[in-house]
């Protein structure tokens, strides 16, 4: 049976993934209405990961004893004039989220709570992927500032950015 402390973190947790998923949304968005469509594509896929790591906790909770709790939705203003302060936003989130999945680690073991960190693993690994990736993708974009062929280009590359993730991530799973 899982503590309540632990309970009340991970469900703050979910509200996190939540966020982090409506931001990269609402993200989405602007860079479908901007003509940025290799990044909206990029975004809309890692809203639905956000998503998907919102739900793995949800049962995790319920598996556990607990009671899994849907977040409130608030409403996200996206105030971004170019693709570079777009994806600021997102490493900044990412960055946020690592800091709260570290937080997490240290409750668990405060409350030795070694099936709680067992689990949490799995997204300190994730995030570590994840900050790697945002920080490469906003350093290319940063190195082209705002040349118009070599934003195209980048916007070409996140077309299969996430594709080549999804295939390593399947590679390492078969392994
Ligand atoms: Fe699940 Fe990247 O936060």
């Amino acid at each position: 049976m899982i503590k309540k402390t632990v309970e009340k973190a991970l469900n703050d947790q979910i509200a996190k993934e939540a966020a982090a998923s409506f931001l990269y949304l609402a993200l989405a968005s602007w860079c479908d209405t901007k003509g940025f469509e290799g990044s909206a594509a990029f975004l809309y896929q890692q809203s639905d990961e956000e998503r998907m790591h919102m739900l793995k906790l949800f049962h995790f909770i319920n598996n556990s004893g607990g009671n899994a709790i849907a977040p409130e939705v608030k409403k996200v203003n996206v105030k971004v004039s170019n693709l570079a302060e777009a994806f600021r936003l997102v490493y900044k989130s990412e960055t946020e989220v690592t800091q709260s999945v570290n937080e997490l680690v240290f409750l668990c073991t405060q409350e030795k709570d070694y099936t709680t960190l067992n689990f949490i693993q799995w997204y300190v690994s994730e995030q570590y992927e994840e900050e790697v990736m945002m920080k490469s993708i906003l350093d290319k974009i940063d190195l082209v500032g705002d040349d118009g062929k070599g934003l195209f280009m980048i916007d070409q590359y996140l077309k299969t950015v996430r594709k080549e993730a999804a295939d390593a991530e399947a590679g390492g799973e078969q392994a």
